[in-house]
């Protein structure tokens, strides 16, 4: 049984990617990032979880891997990532990450980009991605960044609302967090965590950290000039 996810909170699957279309730091930074890190990938055997309509996806299949297939919890993204997608070569499917994933050693390479922090269960998420990864495959994870993104900007809060009146959340606390993502805005919910935690529990569930990134932005009239939009975390499966 699929769990149907909260993540768009008031919002369609088109109104979605219409926003990510327009979205000038996913185009002009996380994307061309997330492909340098890739880098050549005809001989990739590449699973994207989580995969919403397909943003990614329709770049992935432009540089021809091996096998793309991909999935989503969400019934409405998985059928209109179909409908784009129809005629290519992707295998696309409803699945849930924090369930189960029905692959085991299959994969070079998994993404879960702008993912985790939408997932409730990271150990289980990470237990599966695990799973369905070849000895030495690698994940790539892209997560808002725990400092900086949205609303977790602690800095911003407690400088807004002054020492007398601390904020409720601290950075080292898990919390929900209600956010606005692209133009127009749409509603989501989010897990902040901090930083040690993710990486504590790639390693907890199996991972070598190969390396972390914090692009940013190279317009100074965006305020992702000055600081990162996003973590990247790069990891491989251990022994
Ligand atoms: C912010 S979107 C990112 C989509 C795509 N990776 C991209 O970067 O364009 C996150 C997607 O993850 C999906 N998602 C959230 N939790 C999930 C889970 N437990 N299993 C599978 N998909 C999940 C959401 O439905 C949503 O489509």
């Amino acid at each position: 049984m699929i769990k149907i996810n909260s993540f768009l909170l008031d919002s369609s699957a088109d109104k979605y990617d219409n926003s990510l279309a327009k979205d000038i730091i996913r185009n002009e930074l996380l994307l061309p990032e997330i492909l340098t890190m890739l880098n050549k990938v005809e001989d990739l055997n590449i699973l994207e979880a989580g995969c919403g309509t397909g943003y990614i996806l329709k770049h992935l299949i432009k540089l021809n891997p091996k096998r793309l297939v991909a999935f989503d919890n969400l019934e409405q993204m998985v059928t209109k990532a179909k409908s784009i997608y129809q005629a290519e070569n992707i295998q696309i499917q409803i699945l849930d990450l924090e369930d189960y994933l029905p692959w085991r050693n299959e994969f070079d390479v998994v993404l879960g980009i702008m993912l985790l922090h939408l997932c409730k269960n990271i150990e289980k998420a990470l237990d599966n991605i695990n799973k369905v990864l070849k000895p030495h495959g690698r994940l790539i994870i892209v997560i808002p960044h725990p400092c900086y993104h949205f609303d977790t900007s602690f800095l911003d809060q407690i400088k807004n609302s002054g020492l007398n009146k601390l904020p409720n959340d601290r950075y080292a606390n898990e919390n929900i967090v209600h956010n606005q993502i692209g133009n127009p805005p749409i509603n989501i919910k989010m897990y902040h965590r901090p930083t040690e935690f993710y990486i504590n529990m790639l390693i907890k569930c199996g991972f070598k950290i190969k390396g972390i990134k914090e692009p940013v932005f190279n317009k100074s009239s965006s305020i992702w000039y000055f600081i990162p939009p996003f973590l990247f975390i790069d990891a491989e499966k251990g022994d």
